[in-house]
């Protein structure tokens, strides 16, 4: 992260954990119907996921001419692709003659499209080139336009794609200055390393909670991560509808006696950035974690949740020991940690015991999320 940018955030963590206390904003309440009412899903899914641009990949996800990645998106299948010149594409990923999955791997290279069903294929600009016994077909030509694009961003290392084709033009996301940490964090030097699954029962907007605070670290991760942060003490902003949150490691202690000109946060924190509305990118010492939640598309009390891992690219073989313990602490810790104990907060929340819960002042980033959802769902109330 820039010098400049991470001399404010230091500055701030060793003055509050000097004085050992948090950083403190207002505290809020969140209303437990958000997470269990099967009609605010829908309005999430109506004014967030099928109509703001998601970040659904890393440039490392097309790492070449050729390159091309299936997601899940919106509700629809989403088909993202590297073309000759290097440029991202994405489409819905439907055959233009009966409707069929085009391509059916998560990740694949190659100059050509083809549809498994029929073997019509397609050129990685969605164009339609070639279709068995074209006679059959009199009123298709070749080449012709094929795949429906959707609207694409790629910038700093991430995409973005809105998951309705439009004509008119859809504005992009604005990271405002998180853009210049992306920048920072040259994420076209990283190459993805793992991906794994994970079927939850709880509301997609638990999974981000998760990361919103570092209050849980003492008790819930004392066997785990918890004894390497400093307990209770983050620092959030956002812009927009972002958010970057610095969860500092007790080695960030140690810069008081350094050079602040020398100074870079990341070395000595996990940095949370929520992409809005459902991705979690974090930026470990030596990795990066994607966290891409799906929301269920009726059931509040369910999610899926795409964990991807990142790695500097030529680390070389020698250094997969290494990756593998990366991979076991952050499922120790999340999986087994976080999202065990909030499957507990989902049945909690569903039970009807409380109609709110309360985010503390120390867990700014928390209030953040969810004032920002308010925002975003309920326009009108801001007036
Ligand atoms: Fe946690």
């Amino acid at each position: 992260m820039r010098n400049s940018t991470s001399r404010r955030i230091i500055e701030t963590l060793l003055e509050k954990a000097a004085a050992k206390e948090p950083w403190r904003t207002e505290h809020s309440q969140i209303r437990s119907a958000t997470y269990t009412d099967s009609g605010h899903l829908a309005l999430e899914h109506q004014k967030l996921f099928q109509s703001m641009p998601q970040a659904i990949a890393l440039s490392a996800d097309l790492p070449a001419n050729g390159s091309a990645l299936t997601r899940e998106c919106g509700g629809v299948d989403v088909l993202l692709t590297r073309n000759s010149d290097g440029e991202a594409n994405a489409f819905l990923n439907v055959c233009r003659h009966r409707s069929s999955r085009v391509v059916t791997e998560e990740r694949s290279c190659s100059s050509r499209l083809t549809c498994p069903y029929h073997a019509w294929s397609y050129d990685l600009n969605g164009s339609l080139v070639a279709l068995p016994d074209n006679t059959s077909f009199p009123e298709v030509t070749v080449p012709q336009e094929g795949l429906r694009k959707l609207p694409i961003y790629e910038q700093q290392g991430v995409i973005w794609v809105t998951p309705s084709p439009s004509t008119t033009p859809v504005p992009g996301p604005d990271l405002g200055p998180f853009s210049e940490d992306f920048e920072s964090f040259e994420l076209s030097a990283y190459e993805h390393w793992r991906s794994h699954r994970f079927e939850l029962e709880m509301n997609w907007k638990l999974v981000i909670d998760t990361f919103l605070e570092p209050y849980h670290f003492a008790s819930l991760h004392r066997s785990t991560v918890g004894p390497f942060f400093i307990s209770n003490l983050c620092h959030a902003q956002r812009h927009g509808s972002h958010i970057r949150e610095v969860l500092p490691r007790k080695s960030l202690l140690d810069l008081s006696n350094v050079d602040p000109g020398l100074w870079d946060v990341v070395p000595h924190s996990a940095v949370v950035y929520v992409l809005f509305p459902a991705t979690v990118l974090v930026m470990q010492i030596d990795h990066v974690e994607t966290w891409r939640v799906i929301p269920h598309p009726t059931d509040p009390s369910k999610s899926v949740c795409d964990l991807d891992f990142y790695i500097p690219l030529d680390s070389g073989e020698s250094s997969e020991v290494h990756w593998e313990k990366n991979w076991q602490i952050t499922i120790d810790t999340v999986i087994n940690e976080d999202f065990l104990a909030m499957t507990g907060v989902q049945r909690g929340l569903s039970s009807g015991a409380f109609s709110s819960v309360t985010a503390g002042a120390n867990e700014p980033a928390l209030s953040m999320f969810h004032d920002i959802l308010k925002e975003q769902l309920m326009p009108l109330e801001k007036s």
